[in-house]
């Protein structure tokens, strides 16, 4: 469960986020939706614990991230895995290896339930079968899902899709919402998407943040979203 309450972030004086509250339950798909610059990635980073507030709180799974010990911050974010725009992927390596990066890492796994592990998030985006290629023989929409396999071996409890198909091509934009359609179905992880179109995550999102010049002007249900009165929320989404 997160909780954000009356979040406010600046920069050099500037306010970017100005009272963001919200609850997202555990298990629930959130789409965070704004224009260009109006504070969805800082908003992101804030709940990694890179912005920090001005004031407000945000608390992962009970732990107030800028209050609680280290140790259980450091654990609290270990339930976020972040999926980058371009997937940087390591040239020289498979894509077994890149997806297993992480994993070796952590240095808690036997190789087989590593390669166990590897092997079910590879095929969560359905790039099994691409497992000994390395990422020059992949497309641009493959290294993406590759990009998704990659979170997902943390087993995290929240995965994060910052505009997720925004500069692809419509063929890629759609395979890659479908697997992650696939995922936030599933239930097993939160799925939070930003995105500045609707259209494109609708079937994503249980909840929406709706943020307009770093202020919070819906937060809801996204069925509820459709009937908001808020004239700027209705010519955003027309
Ligand atoms: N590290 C930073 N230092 C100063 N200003 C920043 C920083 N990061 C973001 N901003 C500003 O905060 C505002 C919101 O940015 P951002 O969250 O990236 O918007 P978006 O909704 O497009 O993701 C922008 O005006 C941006 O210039
Ligand atoms: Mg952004």
């Amino acid at each position: 469960m997160i909780k954000v309450d009356k979040l406010t972030v600046g920069f050099y004086g500037k306010i970017v986020l100005k009272d963001i509250s919200f609850e997202l339950p555990d298990k629930q798909n959130l789409v965070i939706l704004g224009k260009s610059g109006s504070g969805k990635t800082v908003l992101i980073k804030s709940l990694l614990g890179i912005n920090l507030p001005e004031s407000g709180t945000i608390i992962l799974d009970g732990v107030d991230i800028h209050k609680a010990d280290d140790e259980l911050v450091h654990a609290a974010k270990a339930h976020f895995a972040m999926v980058f725009q371009n997937a940087a992927l390591l040239d020289s390596f498979t894509i077994y290896q890149n997806v297993a990066l992480p994993l070796y890492e952590r240095g808690q796994m036997s190789e087989a339930e590593i390669e166990e592990k590897v092997d079910f998030c590879l095929d969560k985006v359905g790039l099994k079968h691409t497992k000994n290629m390395v990422p020059s023989e992949l497309s641009g929409g493959m290294r993406k899902r590759i990009g998704i396999a990659r979170a997902l071996v943390y087993d995290p409890a929240y995965i994060i899709f910052d505009e997720p198909i925004s500069g692809l091509d419509p063929i890629t934009a759609k395979e890659i919402v479908y697997y992650i359609a696939q995922i936030a179905s599933e239930r097993k992880v939160s799925v939070i998407t930003i995105t500045h179109d609707i259209r494109d995550l609708e079937q994503i999102a249980d909840l929406v943040l709706f943020i307009h010049e770093g202020e919070s002007r819906f937060f809801g249900k996204i069925g509820d979203i459709w009937q908001n009165q808020d004239p700027l929320v209705s010519s955003f989404l027309a």
